[in-house]
């Protein structure tokens, strides 16, 4: 274990694995690769203290602690109130770490060591962090109970390739959906996870809104607002549906089964459920943004712009690549797709989950029309 310095605070750890992968579980885990994650984490805090004045942050998979202490400190800073933290990890030498590394950055905070399984009902935060190894769902739908009316849940998810199709047998037993390994496999992860966690919550009673997610390198991050209501937890199923998809084609049909089912048709790929609404909330982007600006978030910053221009548009982002496959046809380039896609007065974005994928409002049965004059 070691001394390391993560934002403004210093705490113990052992640095996990080579490079950006999840790497290996023992000692008292620290990933460098997920400082983003944690960033926005504290940015999300920051931005719920101006909402709802001092808050909790509870640290539920506290590891080494380093994600609540951040919280607590910048959070605290570049907020409006103070952030308390409870930490909870199953590990002696992890929640002996946090209460040396507590004390090193003058920091008060809850510490536990236990099983978070049998203490969420104990605690009840404003703000509950979900940072396990490998799938969130196990934790859920229990943890909802420690997240207060009105609060936030983020969850991170680092099971990518069953929610990505390499695995669907595993995705479709973890989270009750189909995936598959289509060209836009990181957007169908993404909503796979939010369709899941929808669901598991409405089953309770309980509203999640998605505010902000994504999908970077090797994990999944989602950040939910958290409201008991019927009503709501209703409505927000109605946005949850699967999608078809015509092998060979580029031909996208989204079946509604929360509003009226449907047969898949035999050449059709059936993907789902999961959520076709906003993965990202406009207002919470622009809220975060100036934060991440003062706070010198940079990487932070990049993200929620790029996250920003997706805002608006259908789901599922095209590969040019693919879409040139389907089409017997030579890849553009992306300037090309752009403007093809805008002279036929139709909208373009990039999109955060590949450099070499874009978004648009045209119909995807008229995509080969548009950019290469064909009929397919
Ligand atoms: C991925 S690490 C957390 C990393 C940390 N949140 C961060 O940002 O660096 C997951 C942690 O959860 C702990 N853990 C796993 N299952 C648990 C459980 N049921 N209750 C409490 N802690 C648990 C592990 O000991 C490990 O430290």
């Amino acid at each position: 274990m070691q001394w390391i310095k993560e934002g403004d605070v210093e705490f113990l750890a052992d640095v996990s694995g080579e490079g950006r992968g999840p790497g290996r579980r023992s000692g008292v885990f620290y990933n460098p690769a997920m400082r983003l994650s944690r960033d926005l984490t504290v940015l999300f805090a920051a931005y719920q203290t101006k909402e709802r004045g001092e808050i909790t942050f509870f640290d539920a998979l506290a590891g080494s602690g380093v994600r609540g202490m951040r919280v607590m400190k910048e959070g605290g800073q570049i907020g409006e109130a103070g952030i308390n933290g409870i930490f909870v990890d199953l590990e002696e030498e992890a929640v002996e770490a946090i209460k040396n590394s507590l004390e090193r950055n003058n920091l008060e905070g809850v510490v536990i060591q236990g099983d978070v399984l049998k203490l969420f009902g104990e605690v009840r935060a404003d703000f509950l962090d979900i940072d396990p190894y490998g799938s969130p769902a196990q934790f859920l739908p229990e943890a909802l109970r420690s997240v207060k009316h009105g609060g936030i849940l983020a969850i991170t998810a680092t099971d990518t390739a069953p929610l990505s199709g390499t695995y669907p047998s595993t995705c479709l037993r973890r989270y009750m959906a189909w995936s598959h390994k289509v060209d836009f496999h990181k957007e169908t992860a993404l909503r796979i996870l939010l369709g899941y966690a929808i669901r598991i919550a409405a089953s309770r009673e309980i509203a999640l809104t998605p505010l902000l997610s994504y999908y970077r390198d090797h994990y999944l991050r989602a950040f939910f607002r958290v409201e008991r209501s019927r009503s709501r937890a209703r409505e927000l199923l109605r946005n949850v549906a699967h999608l078809l998809l015509k092998r060979g084609t580029l031909i996208r049909r989204v079946v509604w089964i929360y509003r009226g089912g449907w047969e898949t048709p035999r050449d059709f790929i059936l993907l789902g459920p999961m959520w076709m609404a906003e993965t990202s909330r406009i207002s919470v982007l622009k809220r975060l943004s100036p934060l991440a600006e003062m706070g010198g978030y940079e990487e932070a910053l990049t993200l929620l712009n790029a996250l920003k221009d997706e805002v608006g548009y259908p789901p599922w982002y095209f590969e040019v690549n693919e879409v040139a496959r389907l089409l017997y046809r030579e890849p553009l380039s992306m300037e090309k797709v752009r403007s093809r896609i805008e002279e036929e007065g139709f909208r373009f974005a990039r999109t955060h989950y590949s450099k070499s994928a874009f978004k648009t409002d045209a119909p995807p049965d008229f995509l080969g029309r548009i950019l290469y004059g064909v009929e397919r």
